[in-house]
């Protein structure tokens, strides 16, 4: 049930603890490089299919090219275009038939190299094709390395929605390389810190507070701040997933700030104009101010932590992404369309202080328009 840390010197590593469906986490600089040795000892078949996007394609498919080559290991790649788009049908019914061209079998390893759209759109096509294969996520943003590769959701997005079609499907391994952050341009730093900080509010007040200290060199990708970030986050990610791997209990308290980002994400169009670090970050912001207006949460907390977004560069007001007192009920009722919701109440997950959070099942809707109303 837990999560077991230990260090190698080269890379740091920790293990989520799923019985046979149980993987590591390797954390550190020049995994890619490396992905052939670590990958070879997981491989029933020596195939592998590599999925990945333009961006990253750029960077990092040759160099893990060389390293399955170097490992004899036959391989093949199929390149996506970046953005959010890409999650959708019609990109996975291409995705699927390109991989089947590959010739695959049950023993061939999918690789996921790339951010959360591909690990999400990878990750499902692995869970699918031939009933299941074996996949390595080696994510390449901040957001997937402390976040979207670890815990076995895959999605797709439809036009009712982002992620309604998935499956659980856990991979075999997760390569975090930290040094494929260098090429990711700061903004999605910045998107993929907002939850960094969403792991500290949740239930770390400790490591909150290193964050307020470290957070800019870790922004700036300073090694050991950027190592033990990762390390931290996935930790406390894994304890959890390993004690509720299909969301029925804890596992929703991940989705601290999530309700209200969801709402802002779909009001400004899922795009460039909020990233979903950004959104996160904002949703946080209004979770504390509402818990304090619900007498839930200390003034304070909410200062400290609406101190801390602004300062790492991230949005703290609706207006300052262009929402104004009219969004409010559009607001609300995005808010009430999001996949958390039971029987048309809202669910909100509120702080009670820094570093402890709780499920309020049924929200005060009221309370809540009028908060929205105030904050545009
Ligand atoms: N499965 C989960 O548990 C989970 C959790 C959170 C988010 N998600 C999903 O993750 C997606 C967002 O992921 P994301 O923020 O990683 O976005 P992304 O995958 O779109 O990547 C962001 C951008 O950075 C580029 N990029 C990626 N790595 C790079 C690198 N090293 N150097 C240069 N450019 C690089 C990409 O091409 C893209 O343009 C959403 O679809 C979200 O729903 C899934
Ligand atoms: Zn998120």
């Amino acid at each position: 049930m837990t999560a077991e840390v230990t260090a190698t010197g080269a890379f740091d590593q920790l293990r989520v603890e799923l019985g046979e469906r149980g993987y590591d986490i390797l954390v550190g600089p020049g995994l890619i490089e490396r992905a052939g040795a670590l990958m070879s000892p997981l491989l029933r078949r020596r195939q592998a299919v590599i999925v990945t996007d333009e961006n990253v394609a750029r960077h990092y498919l040759a160099p893990l090219r060389e390293s399955l080559v170097e490992h004899g290991i036959a391989q093949h790649a199929v390149v996506l275009p970046p953005g959010e788009g890409t999650k959708d049908l019609a990109h996975f019914g291409r995705l699927v038939d390109d991989i089947l061209a590959c010739g695959i079998e049950r023993g061939t390893m999918l690789v996921a190299l790339g951010g959360g759209v591909v690990g999400d759109i990878a990750g499902f096509a692995a869970a699918t094709l031939l009933r299941g294969i074996d996949f390595v996520q080696i994510p390449t943003t901040l957001l997937a390395q402390v976040d979207s590769s670890v815990g076995g959701k895959t999605a797709l997005d439809t036009r009712f929605g982002k992620n309604l079609i998935g499956a659980f499907y856990q991979p075999r391994l997760v390569l975090a390389d930290t040094a494929s952050l260098a090429t990711l341009p700061r903004r999605e730093v910045r998107a993929g810190y907002g939850e960094i900080v969403k792991y500290g509010l949740m239930r770390d007040a400790d490591f909150f507070g290193w964050l307020e200290a470290k957070g800019r060199a870790l922004c700036d990708l300073e090694r050991g701040a950027l190592t033990r970030a990762v390390m931290v986050s996935c930790r406390m990610k894994a304890v959890i997933v390993a004690a509720d791997e299909r969301e029925e209990g804890d596992r929703a308290l991940l989705n601290f700030g999530h309700t209200f980002a969801h709402a802002l994400e779909t009001e400004t169009g899922f795009g460039d104009r909020l990233l979903h670090g950004e959104a996160v970050a904002l949703g946080m912001v209004l979770a504390f101010d509402f818990a304090v207006r619900l007498g839930l949460a200390s003034g304070q907390d909410s200062h400290r932590v609406r101190q801390h977004v602004a300062a790492a560069g991230l949005p703290t007001e609706l207006a300052a992404i262009g929402l104004s007192g009219s969004a409010a009920d559009r607001l609300l009722l995005h808010m009430g369309k999001d996949k958390k919701v039971r029987d048309g109440a809202i669910t909100l997950i509120l702080p009670r202080r820094i570093g402890d959070v709780f499920v309020m099942r049924d929200a005060p809707v009221e309370q809540l328009r009028g908060f929205l109303a105030e904050a545009a």
